[in-house]
């Protein structure tokens, strides 16, 4: 039997899902090697793992190019994929935020640079405010401060990027985090396997 694909993003969450992975009784230590494989299987070679950048997760697996996925709520939000979202796996919390600088109010037609346009939009228009939006791919709390920008949506975890960079939150918009996304059809035809998967994931997940 193949391994079961799953993929996984790059960066700040490895940590937080291996141990995801060892409550659930599966030493996904690969995922922390220090090389620059992109397929790494589980010590029981029943997973392997593609990694990948954040944004690219849920497109592997609407593709079924993996059966599952760990994928922000933030960018299933941004970008509507048609996929399961089986078990919310509490790791990665963060919140989508509204921040200005410190001091500051915005005007009545504010600008505000992002990496998440349509749900701003949808925010701003939700509370009446003709926002423009400028679209930008990270970092990006510098573009209020250097006028490219009025306001900023970005997610906030600690709150040291804002507080660094002279920014204050005005409004959370949403409480983020990492969820287990699945391949609609693949999650059926290879039911047998997932299920249980799925089942040590979401125990895993409430133990922690
Ligand atoms: C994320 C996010 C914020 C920062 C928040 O950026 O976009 O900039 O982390 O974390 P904090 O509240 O703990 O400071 P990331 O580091 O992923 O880089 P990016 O700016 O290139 O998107």
């Amino acid at each position: 039997m193949s391994p079961l694909m799953l993929a996984v993003p790059k960066g700040r969450l490895a940590r937080p899902l291996v141990k995801l992975f060892e409550r659930a009784g599966i030493d996904a230590s690969c995922l922390l090697l220090d090389d620059r494989r992109l397929v790494r299987d589980s010590a029981d070679g029943k997973l392997r793992f593609l990694l990948l950048k954040p944004d690219d997760v849920p497109t592997y697996v609407e593709y079924g190019a993996a059966e599952l996925g760990v994928s922000g709520r933030d960018i299933l939000l941004e970008r509507r994929y048609d996929l399961y979202q089986p078990v919310d796996l509490g790791i990665g919390r963060c919140r989508l935020v509204v921040a200005g600088r410190r001091g500051t109010a915005p005007p009545a037609v504010p600008r505000v640079a992002t990496k998440y346009p349509h749900v701003t939009a949808e925010h701003f228009a939700s509370r009446g405010i003709p926002a423009e939006i400028i679209y930008v791919q990270g970092s990006v709390e510098l573009a209020p401060l250097v006028g490219l920008a009025d306001l900023v949506v970005d997610l906030v975890e600690t709150g040291a990027t804002l507080t660094e960079n002279d920014l204050e939150e005005r409004e959370q918009i949403l409480a983020i985090s990492s969820v287990l996304i699945a391949n609609r059809a693949l999650y059926k035809l290879r039911h047998a396997e997932v299920q249980p998967l799925v089942d040590r994931l979401r125990s895993a997940a409430a133990g922690a």
